[in-house]
């Protein structure tokens, strides 16, 4: 009796300390960089490489697209990098991106899991490279796999901050799946970031999945109300729900959002003060239409009050 209570209070102890996470202080998702003069962001989305794509059809053609654009800064990947991928074509992937010496970073899309590997699998092979921006704990207490920062500086002064946001994957209502959100702990995060950082700087969020707020813009865009470029062209897939990210963010002195997702949307339209942009398709895998693909040019003008607009441009590559 007695060595089946040891047993059970070591199995206790090891599930219950396997599956603690762990509360990190909001500077461990903090990464600092260097303002220069028109900051270039070049946002690559929803590539979707996969064991079904021709990996060296579309390596070439991304890189002829990064190669074709010479005073990048940083380059932003917004999601649905793999779909149904393998641990050799992530590796090679990170390699390829990593060889250009210039910074980027990386957020996950709904598909980028869907593939022969494990959930931290894509993280583990990040932060093998030299030059990623990147943040993530494996046993972090906050849902999906990157909620960092990024401050974009000019003599100590905070310019910009990027958040890096995971939109995460697949809600399950019982009766369907549908499209996840960003979870209310990550929307506190971003609060808590911004309470922390106690400064001036202009948000601009990354994530993958649109928020509600794309719908109500595109259709006061349809109807002129409202100014922007680009068209969109399907329905805005929105997360399952209704949150208040929107209205919070606005608080925070958020004033983009860029995603990916839908693949043949690529409309930038000014909200409620706010930019909400869809980045344009990178590749032709997946569905797509040939003439929207290409990337989006985000410049951060050194005043970032001067942000607007018209600094958000699609630059159209084809094949
Ligand atoms: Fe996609």
């Amino acid at each position: 009796m007695k060595k089946y209570t040891i047993l059970i209070l070591i199995t206790f102890l090891l599930v219950f300390t396997g599956c603690s996470k762990k509360q990190y202080n909001v500077s461990d998702y903090k990464i600092d960089i260097d303002y220069k003069e028109n900051f270039k962001i070049m946002q690559l989305t929803d590539i979707h490489l996969g064991v079904e794509s021709d990996y060296q059809y579309e390596i070439n053609h991304l890189e002829n697209m990064i190669n074709s654009q010479n005073d990048i800064d940083l380059i932003v990947i917004t999601g649905d990098t793999f779909t149904y991928s393998n641990k050799e074509m992530v590796k090679k992937f990170f390699g390829f991106i990593d060889k250009f010496n210039i910074k980027w970073t990386f957020t996950y899309g709904n598909h980028d899991l869907q593939g022969d590997y494990d959930t931290y699998f894509i993280n583990d092979i990040i932060k093998q490279t030299k030059n990623k921006l990147f943040i993530d704990y494996d046993d972090d207490d906050i849902t999906g796999l990157t909620n960092f920062y990024i401050n974009i500086k000019k003599d100590e002064i905070n310019l910009y901050r990027l958040y890096i946001v995971d939109s995460n994957t697949y809600y399950n209502s019982g009766i369907k799946y549908c499209y996840d959100i960003i979870h209310e702990d990550q929307i506190k995060h971003i609060e808590n970031i911004n309470e922390y950082e106690n400064d001036n700087a202009i948000g601009l969020v990354f994530f993958h999945i649109p928020l509600y707020e794309f719908i109500d813009a595109n259709n006061e865009y349809e109807k002129e109300n409202v100014s922007g470029t680009g068209k969109n062209n399907e329905d805005c897939c929105v997360g399952y729900k209704k949150t208040d990210a929107f209205k919070r963010f606005k608080n925070m002195n958020i004033k983009g959002l860029f995603i990916g997702h839908d693949h043949i949307n690529n409309a930038t339209i000014y909200y409620n003060d706010m930019i909400l942009s869809y980045g344009l398709k990178a590749t032709d895998v997946v569905y797509y239409d040939s003439t929207m693909i290409g990337y989006k040019l985000i410049t951060l003008p050194s005043n970032p009050l001067d942000f607007s607009l018209d600094n958000v441009k699609d630059v159209y590559y084809g094949y």
